[in-house]
């Protein structure tokens, strides 16, 4: 078994559903999950800024980066390391394509993002995938 065939891989959306440098809030198992569509490939992150929770997923993207639409704190999408201030990383998950699929790799989904209650969609929202 490969390593991107390991893991809980799960439909989230199509591949169309994101336009080229831009990104989209999926709720996965309750939680917000922001996916980026850039240059590089496909990106996944938690959707809140860890400044003061703003939605990263309506943020300017560029190469491999999301800008916070709130207050500019800039995100390295791989890493989710925050590149302008001194806060704690961003959740990063794993995303591969699949045909017309994104496949989001959920197996850390809840150990990654069950800290911040703010990452949890209400209950009317949750499982909106594909
Ligand atoms: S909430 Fe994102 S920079 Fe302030």
């Amino acid at each position: 078994m490969t390593e991107m065939q390991s893991g809980n891989w799960r439909r989230v959306c199509k591949t169309e559903d994101i336009p080229l440098l831009e990104g989209r809030r999926v709720v996965v198992g309750g939680f917000y999950v922001a996916l980026f569509n850039t240059e590089e490939g496909f990106y996944a992150t938690g959707d809140i800024c860890p400044h003061l929770g703003g939605p990263l997923s309506d943020g300017e993207v560029a190469v491999k980066t999301v800008v916070c639409p709130l207050h500019a704190r800039k995100i390295d999408l791989a890493s989710g390391e925050v590149l302008n201030d001194e806060l704690p990383r961003v959740a990063t998950f794993r995303v591969r394509v699949e045909g017309e699929y994104v496949l989001l790799d959920t197996s850390t989904l809840s150990s990654r993002l069950a800290g911040s209650k703010k990452c949890f969609a209400p209950q009317e929202q949750r499982d909106e995938v594909a």
